[in-house]
């Protein structure tokens, strides 16, 4: 209910506007906007938890679903479906000849008998194989995320099979494209042929014998006793005859053949497609490529980072951080971190942390602070405390409700008055012009700078993706300008260093000046690129950020 007298200031229609801080208290020119009506946050947990539970519905449906295609036994025994056309057929089923996932159109589990753990002979499927091959189906069938994926399936397991799952799925995400290179030479088919059950046990066989180092003979029959278990009797066959054929080289073996077999063998050997490489090339020294390559595939040790004022770097247990003053290295598993479990720190990239505090640290009027593109929260958990110890204020935008939540659910530990969270889309601004003396703006982008955290994900990215990311980044970032006072400075970053997603929407912004954003940050090396920053994992050891800072020229609206 809407307490009579809060006209003063009304969303642009469409929004969803609800603050998610509860009632707003100080902050200088933020008073327009304490008139909203209070955004309950144990209803927005709520409404996450019912999201989620649906999600297990969904879930649970999907494997009745499964059970089912099991019992009509679809597939015929050389892996392919029966009536002959491609199992990976359909708009998602990606190619992988050229190296993107084979995803097929069926659901993850689509002609899987996903609950069973023995195969009809009794053999036992290995739990922690059997976790990584329930963990690539949801990946390359549902499009999950790797991370998401595997903490959902690899609950229960002991931490030695959660650990081996884990390697299992991180580095057959990484070397997808190489894999199914050489399941391709060694089969001789296109893997659209294939079940794309069958082409991920495969993938999941191929990385045990060639980069695991798993007997030969154990990696082949732990894989032929996983399809019999999880998928079918008849499909243990094919598996065992195309494994064979891989293990007949080993990695350098592969390298040296697929060199003589295609174009792309070397994009492929560096576990990375061909276009990402280029990307990269276009803006590294050229004698930086093979390190920055290699740095994307090398997961990181994850970074914690404190909300200022609520807790101290020596409870984060771990080494401080080079450059940032706000986070260390984490020591074991951040969740056992009690500032962490209490939501005083939170788990953050040394990188995302640096590009926040350089926006905190440069010269700009008093006033509010916006975050514009704020979910999951991690910047604005940073940006929130440093703007308290300037008497500040942040109001913090997501455009989707349950990011906004999440975003809320970061910011929860700061007393009142407490940071303002908002679900509205930051191209159709739910504030006045000129309101915010800084403003935060790191966008939808494509994420080739967190590769080693995302190794699924470059495999799925497509050029094409940023015909669509570069014209709402620069929508966005007029709207950061428009919501910032003249003088006002706006943080543009992107955890992507592509040139088209970084210095190109920069240069095309009206109504600003460019601050050499390096000098800003003067202790961290070779950050410089141009005018902007720009950090690397293979120099930093943190992820691709690239940061400009814009300052809001006096004369522009
Ligand atoms: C790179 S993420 C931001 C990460 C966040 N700053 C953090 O540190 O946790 C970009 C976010 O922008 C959101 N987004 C996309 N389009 C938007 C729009 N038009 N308005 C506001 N947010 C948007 C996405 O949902 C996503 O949560």
């Amino acid at each position: 209910m809407r307490p009579p007298g809060r006209a003063a200031w009304a969303p642009t229609p469409g929004h969803s506007s609800e603050w998610a801080s509860g009632r707003v208290g100080a902050g200088r020119g933020l008073d327009h906007l304490d008139q909203r009506e209070s955004f309950d946050q144990r209803e927005s947990f709520a409404q996450r938890e019912s999201f989620d539970q649906r999600g297990f519905d969904q879930r649970d449906q999907r494997e009745s679903f499964d059970r089912r295609a099991v019992s009509t036994g679809s597939t015929s025994e050389d892996g392919s479906t029966r009536d002959g056309r491609s199992s990976g057929g359909g708009a998602r089923s990606g190619a992988t000849s050229g190296g993107a996932p084979n995803s097929g159109n069926a659901p993850a589990g689509g002609g899987l008998c996903m609950s069973a753990n023995r195969g009809r002979r009794g053999t036992p499927a290995d739990p922690a194989r059997l976790a990584a091959f329930r963990t690539m189906r949801a990946i390359t069938a549902d499009d999950a995320y790797a991370n998401l994926a595997l903490a959902e399936h690899t609950t229960g397991l002991s931490p030695r099979d959660a650990a081996f799952a884990t390697e299992l799925v991180a580095g057959t995400c990484r070397s997808l494209g190489l894999y199914d290179a050489i399941v391709t030479s060694a089969s001789g088919r296109e893997l659209k042929t294939l079940q794309p059950a069958v082409v991920d046990l495969l993938r999941l066989g191929t990385h045990q014998l060639l980069e695991l180092r798993v007997p030969s003979h154990a990696a082949i029959s732990a894989t032929v006793d996983l399809a019999r278990a999880a998928v079918s009797d008849r499909v243990t066959g094919v598996v065992n005859a195309i494994l064979r054929k891989v293990a007949a080289l080993d990695a350098d073996g592969w390298a040296a053949r697929l060199r003589t077999e295609r174009p792309d063998a070397d994009a492929l050997i560096a576990r990375h497609p061909q276009w990402i490489i280029d990307a990269l090339a276009d803006v590294l020294p050229a004698e930086e490529l093979d390190d920055a390559l290699a740095a994307d595939n090398v997961a990181p040790t994850p970074h914690l980072v404190v909300r200022p004022g609520l807790a101290e770097i020596a409870e984060l247990g771990g080494e401080p951080l080079r450059w940032s003053p706000f986070g260390a290295r984490a020591a074991g598993n951040p969740a056992d971190v009690p500032a962490v479990a209490q939501g005083r720190a939170g788990v953050q990239d040394e990188g995302s942390q640096l590009v926040a505090w350089a926006l905190a640290r440069i010269d700009a009027p008093d006033g509010p602070w916006l975050d514009l593109c704020a979910g999951p929260g991690g910047k604005a958990a940073l940006l929130a405390g440093l703007a308290r110890d300037q008497g500040e204020r942040l109001l913090a935008a997501e455009l989707q409700p349950h990011r906004a939540a999440l975003v809320a659910r970061a910011l929860a530990a700061y007393p009142q008055p407490r940071p303002l969270v908002i679900a509205a889309d930051g191209t159709r601004p739910a504030w006045p012009p000129a309101s915010f003396a800084r403003v935060m703006l790191d966008a939808p982008c494509s994420g080739l700078g967190a590769l080693r955290r995302r190794p699924e994900s470059r495999w799925r990215r497509q050029p094409s993706d940023l015909d669509g990311l570069v014209p709402l980044q620069r929508a966005l970032l007029r709207n950061a300008i428009a919501a910032a006072v003249p003088g006002g400075v706006i943080a543009y970053v992107t955890c992507s260093p592509h040139q088209r997603e970084t210095v190109q929407v920069v240069e095309a912004a009206d109504g600003v000046e460019v601050i050499d954003a390096s000098s800003v940050l003067p202790e961290v090396p070779d950050a410089a690129r141009g005018p902007y920053l720009q950090v690397w994992p293979h120099r930093h050891g943190t992820d691709a950020m690239f940061l400009a800072l814009l300052r809001k020229t006096p004369s522009t609206q």
